[in-house]
């Protein structure tokens, strides 16, 4: 089967977590987000972890030889045989020079790779970011638009949810201008290409699922 390759952008609290999970259900391809790969990491106190979490804590990226192998090494696992939905991966040019050429021979021999953008604008974000609350398989709530049933457990695995560090307000501001600086010029690769889709952000859950929902549809990726 030819591999499809979803990758989605958008600054820190955009949604991408939120859609991504939606999305892997949907296409039966694992989520692979790099957050919670590294969090994971974190929780371990692996040498990994612990590097990366100096990083985390303030809002910085980890270093790009850091992520290449251990992205490397989740896409062999056998659940990203027809491809996977990268969250929050690339972003850096280094980052995403690599993504390419790692999926280019599928890409080759029938397979395709789109980008979508959630787009957000950052006051939406801040007033978003504060009332999050985490789940280390992955769920994402928030107090607001999407407590859990039960409050401070998971709605999907019982595990009890946590404040994300690098949620603090201060942080917050500098993940987003870093978003900006670092990670938003990469969208002009795939917008040249015109495989790029875009959505609103700034909408509700439901609705921002409905559109990524029509508009992969009328991509024919869906
Ligand atoms: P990562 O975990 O990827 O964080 P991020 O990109 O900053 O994005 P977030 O997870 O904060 O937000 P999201 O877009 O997933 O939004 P969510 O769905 O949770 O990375 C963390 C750190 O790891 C980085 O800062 C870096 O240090 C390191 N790292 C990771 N990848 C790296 C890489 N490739 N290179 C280098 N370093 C890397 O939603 C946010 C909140 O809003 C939730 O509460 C949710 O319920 C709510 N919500 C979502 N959508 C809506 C909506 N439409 N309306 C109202 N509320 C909504
Ligand atoms: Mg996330």
């Amino acid at each position: 089967m030819a591999k499809t390759f979803l990758i989605i952008f958008g600054a820190p609290g955009s949604g991408k977590g939120t859609q991504a999970i939606r999305l892997a259900e949907k296409m039966k391809l694992p989520m692979v987000s790099t957050g919670d790969l590294l969090r994971a990491e974190l929780d371990k106190q692996s040498p990994l972890g612990k590097i990366a979490k100096k990083y985390m804590d303030k809002g910085k990226l980890v270093p790009d030889e850091l992520l290449a192998e251990f992205v490397i090494h989740r896409l062999k696992k056998a659940d990203a045989r027809n491809g996977a939905i990268f969250d929050g991966f690339p972003r850096t040019g280094e980052q995403q020079e690599f993504m390419l050429r790692r999926i280019r021979p599928a890409l080759r021999t029938g397979g395709r790779a789109f980008a979508v953008l959630i787009d957000s604008s950052d006051r939406a974000i801040k007033a978003r970011l504060g009332g999050r609350r985490a789940c280390s398989c992955g769920a994402v709530y928030n107090l607001k638009t999407k407590p859990p049933k039960r409050a401070g457990i998971c709605d999907l695995c019982g595990k009890k949810l946590y404040i994300r560090e690098d949620d603090k307000p201060k942080v917050t501001a500098d993940r987003l201008k870093l978003y900006h600086k670092q990670s938003e010029p990469l969208l002009d690769y795939w917008r040249e290409e015109g495989k790029l889709i875009e959505v609103n952000g700034d909408a509700a859950i439901d609705e921002v699922w409905l559109e990524l929902e029509g508009k992969l549809r009328v991509a024919g990726i869906l």
